[in-house]
C-alpha cells in the first residue's frame, strides 16, 4: 500500500446548510452560479441561494442539461471570462457539477476545450469551485473527477484534475424531497457500483479500504430494502453521506481499482442517452459473470461479508445474482436490448467507440480487452 490521499472538500451536511454558503465565499469575488434545468427554482434552492448571496456580487448562467454536453458549457466558459468570474458555485446533481468542473478548468484554457477529454490538455489551473449537492450520486461534489458529453459525435469522456476538486460542498439532504423516484433509484445504484470498481478487484488485504466499502455496500443494500422509507430524513441522510463517502478518493486509496463498467456504460449513455446508473446495471452483472474467475475471491468475501450468504462452491455466481436482484429491486432493467430501440449491430457500435478512446485494456487487471467487452456487452444485451 503506498499512497498520497488529500481531500480538500470542506463539507458542510445537514439541513438548512445553504444558509452557511456565504460565510465560504469571500466578500469581493465574482460568483457565478450554474445550475440544471430548473428544479432548483421548483424547490427552494435558488431562493435559499439568493438570500444567502445577497450581499455577494454573483450571476448565474443555466441549462447545464444532464449529461452535460460541451456545446452547453462552451457558453458558460465565454461568460466566465467575459464577466471575469472568480468562483463558480454549482448547483445540482453530478451533471452541474461535472460540468461546471469543466467550465473552471476550460476557461483558463486558450485552445479547444475538448482537449481536456481527449487528453490533449492536462488540466492544471482552473477557477475555484464550490457546489451546493441536490442529488446524491456521483460523489462528484468533493472528488476531482469529470464526465462531458460532446452530443455532435455522440462522445461522452472523462477527466479529472486536482485543480476542479471543490473547496466547499453544501450537503442538505432536506434538498432531496424534490426528486423524482427515478434519480434516487439512480443515486443508490450508482453509489453501489462505485464501491465496486474500487473493492471488487483481487484481495489485497488493504483491511481499512475492504471494511470500509462493506459498510458503505451494507447501507446500501439497506437503504434498497427500505426504499419505502425514502420519504424519511434518517434515510434521505443515510444517502446522501454513503454515496459520498463511496467516491471522495478515501476507499480507492492504495489499492488497485477497475472502472471498466463506467467505461463501456459511457457508450450506452453516449449512444442511446441510457441514465448513467442505469447502464451501470445493465453492463455489471454481465462483466462480472465474464471475468468471474478474475473476481471469484473478491465475490466470495463480499458475499460473506455484505450480503451475509453461506460459503459454498458457487458463492461467487450467487453474489453476482445477488447485486442483480438488488436493482431488479428497486425497479431497475438490466437488459440492454429493452432500451435500445430498433439499433442495427449495436454491441458493434459500443466496441467500435471504446476502440477510438482507447478502452482496449480495460478493468483492474487490463484483461477487458474489445473482444472480452464484445463478449460483455453481448451478455448484456
Ligand atoms: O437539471 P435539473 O432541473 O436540476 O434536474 C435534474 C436532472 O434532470 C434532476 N434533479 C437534480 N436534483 C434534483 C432534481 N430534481 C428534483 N429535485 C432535486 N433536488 O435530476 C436529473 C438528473 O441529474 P444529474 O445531475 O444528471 O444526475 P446525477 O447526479 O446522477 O449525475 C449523472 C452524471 O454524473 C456523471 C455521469 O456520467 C452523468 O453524466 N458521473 C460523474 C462522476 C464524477 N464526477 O465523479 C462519477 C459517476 O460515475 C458519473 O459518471
Ligand atoms: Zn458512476
Amino acid at each position: 500500500m503506498k499512497f498520497s490521499y488529500h481531500n480538500p472538500t470542506r463539507i458542510l451536511f445537514g439541513e438548512g446548510q445553504i444558509a452557511a454558503l456565504a460565510k465560504q465565499i469571500p466578500a469581493g469575488e465574482k460568483v457565478l452560479v450554474i445550475y440544471g434545468g430548473g428544479s432548483i427554482k421548483q424547490n427552494g434552492v435558488y431562493q435559499q441561494l439568493s438570500q444567502t448571496l445577497a450581499e455577494h456580487n454573483w450571476i448565474e448562467f443555466s441549462g447545464v442539461e444532464p449529461n452535460p454536453t460541451v456545446e452547453t458549457l462552451d457558453k458558460a466558459v465565454a461568460l466566465v471570462r467575459e464577466q471575469q468570474v472568480s468562483l463558480i458555485v454549482a448547483v445540482g446533481g453530478g451533471s452541474v457539477i461535472d460540468g461546471s468542473k469543466y467550465v473552471a478548468a476550460a476557461a483558463k484554457y486558450d485552445g479547444d476545450g475538448w482537449d481536456i477529454l481527449e487528453g490533449k490538455h492536462r488540466v492544471t489551473e482552473a477557477v475555484p469551485l464550490g457546489v451546493v449537492l441536490t442529488l446524491p450520486a456521483t460523489g462528484s461534489e468533493s472528488n476531482g473527477g469529470s464526465v462531458i458529453t460532446r452530443a455532435s459525435t455522440q462522445e461522452k469522456r472523462a477527466f479529472g484534475s486536482p485543480a476542479v476538486h471543490p473547496q466547499f460542498a453544501v450537503m442538505d439532504p432536506a434538498v432531496m424531497k424534490t426528486l423524482p423516484l427515478r434519480q434516487l433509484q439512480n443515486g443508490l445504484v450508482d453509489a453501489f457500483v462505485h464501491v465496486c470498481e474500487q473493492y471488487l478487484t483481487t484481495p489485497q488485504g488493504a483491511m481499512v479500504q475492504d471494511g470500509y466499502a462493506e459498510a458503505l455496500l451494507k447501507n446500501l443494500v439497506t437503504l434498497a430494502a427500505d426504499f419505502s422509507n425514502h420519504d424519511s430524513d434518517q434515510w434521505r441522510a443515510n444517502l446522501m453521506w454513503t454515496a459520498n463517502q463511496a467516491l471522495n478518493g478515501m476507499i480507492g486509496s492504495g489499492v488497485s481499482q477497475d472502472w471498466a463498467t463506467h467505461m463501456i456504460g459511457h457508450e450506452l449513455t453516449a449512444f442511446w442517452g441510457i441514465d448513467h446508473a442505469r447502464t451501470l446495471a445493465i453492463i455489471q452483472p454481465a462483466l462480472l459473470r465474464e471475468i468471474i474467475e478474475e473476481k471469484r475471491q473478491k465475490l466470495e468475501q463480499m458475499g460473506q461479508n455484505v450480503f451475509n450468504l453461506n460459503v459454498t462452491p458457487d458463492l461467487a455466481e450467487q453474489t453476482i445474482n445477488r447485486i442483480e436482484a438488488l436493482y431488479h429491486s428497486l425497479d431497475i432493467n438490466t437488459r440492454l436490448a429493452d432500451q435500445i430501440g430498433e439499433t442495427e449491430n449495436p454491441v458493434e457500435m459500443v466496441i467500435t467507440a471504446l476502440e477510438q478512446h482507447g478502452m482496449v485494456k480495460l478493468g483492474d487487471l487490463g484483461s477487458i480487452t474489445p473482444d472480452v467487452s464484445r463478449r460483455i456487452v453481448q451478455r448484456a444485451l
